[in-house]
């Protein structure tokens, strides 16, 4: 079973994708042929007016992937503007797919309620689906992990891929399948999404002195005043991280002392920064014994392997056209 995934280079990785992606593609490797890839061209859909530095953020990126776990020798890594056929494939698909069907999805619309991207209004944030089922479908792939937030991009790629083969009678693509993530989203240390804008997220290259700076500011129950008040552990964002980075036992008996109030949150906090610290640091460690060079030829090596599929069904598909 083959496995696609994409992540933008939109900025270091947080613990938040640490959670809701990295680990996830940790396990696929070890039981799928997995393909993932840096998605530049997707990052440009909004951020073609910053100045992003998208070939620096794209090895950035998967050196933070291989630094976390990921294994070149067990997975393909590629840059998705590295193979044309991405943007070939892409240009087919916008021939094909109804206006109606882009307009109504709801991060299309979710966008176009903010005054910011109302003003942009461009067409390659419309058709950011359109591009991300050529992704998928280059490489029949079977199986997509996904966050409860791309099902609607899933659903249309799947949808396109039937049009597809109904205006043209032949059935070249596969039609992808959603992995659902089961992990929940961590929250940045203030409650919101964690997010880089919102100066609320720990780095995975953050110091053990960063971490603590950070955790120590954390949010916690309003009812703790004094180390003898019961705690609401359930609201606690730090229990979210104890929950995401401690242990089961550690986990239990945190949630045992806040709610008898015989622990204080100053020392909650001091054990989950270490626990989130014992997860960082090998990572930090591995992201600074990796060079440039290195990942540019792991780069090249999965860009290979990478573009002989797609091509080969390019091919296929311009037969079906042409
Ligand atoms: N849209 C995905 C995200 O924002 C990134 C992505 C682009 C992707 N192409 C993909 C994910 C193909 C899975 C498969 O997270
Ligand atoms: Fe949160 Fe820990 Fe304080 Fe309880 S003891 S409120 S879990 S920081």
């Amino acid at each position: 079973m083959r496995v696609v995934s994409g992540m933008r280079p939109t900025g270091k990785l947080h613990l938040g994708h640490y959670i809701g992606v990295i680990k996830n593609w940790l396990n696929l490797q070890e039981s799928y042929e997995c393909f993932f890839f840096v998605a530049d061209w997707h990052a440009l859909t909004t951020k073609f007016d910053e100045n992003i530095n998208l070939k620096e953020s794209s090895i950035e990126l998967v050196k933070e992937w291989i630094a976390c776990g990921i294994e070149p020798e067990k997975t393909n890594l590629y840059i998705q503007s590295s193979i044309k056929e991405h943007a070939e494939l892409y240009l087919i698909l916008n021939m094909i797919t109804p206006l109606s069907w882009l307009e109504r999805n709801p991060t299309y619309k979710d966008a176009m309620a903010q005054d910011e991207y109302k003003k942009k209004n461009n067409a390659g944030f419309l058709t950011y689906p359109v591009l991300q089922t050529a992704d998928i479908v280059l490489y029949d792939a079977d199986l997509v992990p996904i966050g409860e937030d791309q099902k609607p991009h899933l659903e249309l790629a799947r949808e396109i891929v039937r049009h597809f083969h109904y205006l043209y009678k032949t059935e070249v693509f596969k039609e992808p399948k959603e992995l659902l993530t089961q992990i929940s989203r961590l929250p940045g240390l203030d409650g919101r999404k964690m997010s880089k804008s919102y100066n609320n997220a720990i780095y995975l290259d953050d110091t053990p002195e960063e971490i603590w700076a950070k955790v120590r500011k954390a949010k916690t129950d309003p009812a703790r005043i004094k180390k003898t008040d019961p705690g609401h552990p359930e609201v606690c964002i730090v229990f979210d991280y104890h929950k995401a980075f401690s242990s089961p036992q550690e986990v239990a008996e945190i949630e045992k002392a806040c709610k008898e109030g015989s622990i204080g949150c100053v020392e909650c906090k001091k054990r989950c920064a270490s626990n989130i610290d014992k997860i960082l640091e090998p990572i930090r460690e591995k992201k600074a014994s990796l060079n440039d060079g290195e990942i540019l030829d792991i780069i090249n090596q999965g860009n290979k392997k990478a573009k002989e599929i797609a091509s080969s069904k390019m091919n296929e598909v311009n037969k079906i056209i042409f």
